[in-house]
């Protein structure tokens, strides 16, 4: 499409404004940045990095525990462009390593999306086994780095609609994705002075391999039913439209957006509250 604009002109335009019209509306979300991106193998994670690239982050960390999936994605972007690193999130020392050797070898750290997570497969629990604390070790050494390098930075962390929702099962997982909207409130006004904005993605329904997880048993049709039943779009939401918001919320068009949650799907949660 573009050389057919190349080739032509328009009354009042000439070539060279309308491929600048055009490298504008393709860059609206541009992304000059080093990120990282926990559980970025897969997923939401994983369409977040490949965004992330087409909108020319300078480099795109993948951190993941799924070796092989982070390295085939890293090939995908390119290795100029992106790297792997195995990090569990976990581990507070693969946290903290993960963002000594971001910035070791890019010289900064200017994007966080702290996104990795599981669904437990029990049923009925009452009490947790889930680590509320690793997004907490995530957010934290990576405000220390920006904060250190004295740099402007956005931190985004995965929640989800169940916050508002609830599940019938999984009560650690609405549990744990509600502490993470309370840590984000918390550390948007601790670190907003520092130019650190942080706010949560918080997606409806999308089909992932832990949503699989979560409804395993159930036939691949169902599950898809069940996404597009999710929301008041024609449609289902896919990984894509959530990186989109996280984009936006990592680029600089969301300059002054701290503290916030923005709510990716599809309407629901708007009508549920009613
Ligand atoms: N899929 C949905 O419907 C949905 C809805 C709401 C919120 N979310 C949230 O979105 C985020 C991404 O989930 P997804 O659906 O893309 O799932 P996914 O399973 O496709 O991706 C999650 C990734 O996190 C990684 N991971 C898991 N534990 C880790 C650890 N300890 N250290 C490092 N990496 C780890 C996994 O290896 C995987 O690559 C999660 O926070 C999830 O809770 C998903």
């Amino acid at each position: 499409m573009l050389s057919k604009f190349k080739e032509t002109t328009f009354s009042g335009f000439c070539k060279t404004d309308v491929i600048f019209l055009f490298s504008k509306i393709k860059n609206h979300n541009k992304i000059n940045k080093v990120a990282i991106i926990t559980g970025g193998a897969s997923g939401i994670g994983e369409a977040t990095a490949l965004l992330f690239a087409e909108y020319g982050a300078r480099v795109v960390v993948i951190a993941d525990i799924q070796d092989e999936k982070g390295q085939n994605l890293v090939n995908s972007i390119g290795t100029h462009r992106s790297t792997y690193i195995h990090c569990d999130i976990s581990d507070e020392s693969q946290v903290k390593s993960l963002v000594e050797t971001t910035v070791q070898l890019y010289g900064r750290l200017d994007i966080m999306f702290c996104n990795a997570a599981i669904v437990t497969l029990h049923l009925l629990q009452t009490v947790t086994d889930f680590d509320f604390d690793s997004y907490e070790k995530v957010l934290a050494h990576a405000a220390r780095a920006m904060v250190d390098g004295g740099q402007k930075g956005s931190i985004i962390c995965t929640s989800s609609l169940a916050t508002s929702t609830g599940l019938e099962k999984s009560t650690d997982y609405v549990m744990s994705k509600c502490a993470v909207l309370g840590l984000m409130k918390s550390a948007s006004m601790q670190l907003g002075g520092h130019g650190i904005r942080v706010n949560c993605v918080s997606p409806g329904a999308v089909l992932t391999p832990l949503f699989c997880k979560a409804f395993r048993g159930e036939s691949m049709e169902m599950m898809e039913e069940l996404v597009e039943s999710s929301s008041y779009m024609k449609g289902s939401m896919k990984a894509k439209h959530v990186a989109e918001a996280v984009a936006f919320l990592a680029s600089d068009n969301s300059e002054f957006v701290n503290g916030h949650n923005l709510v990716v799907d599809g309407g629901l949660n708007n009508v549920n509250a009613q």
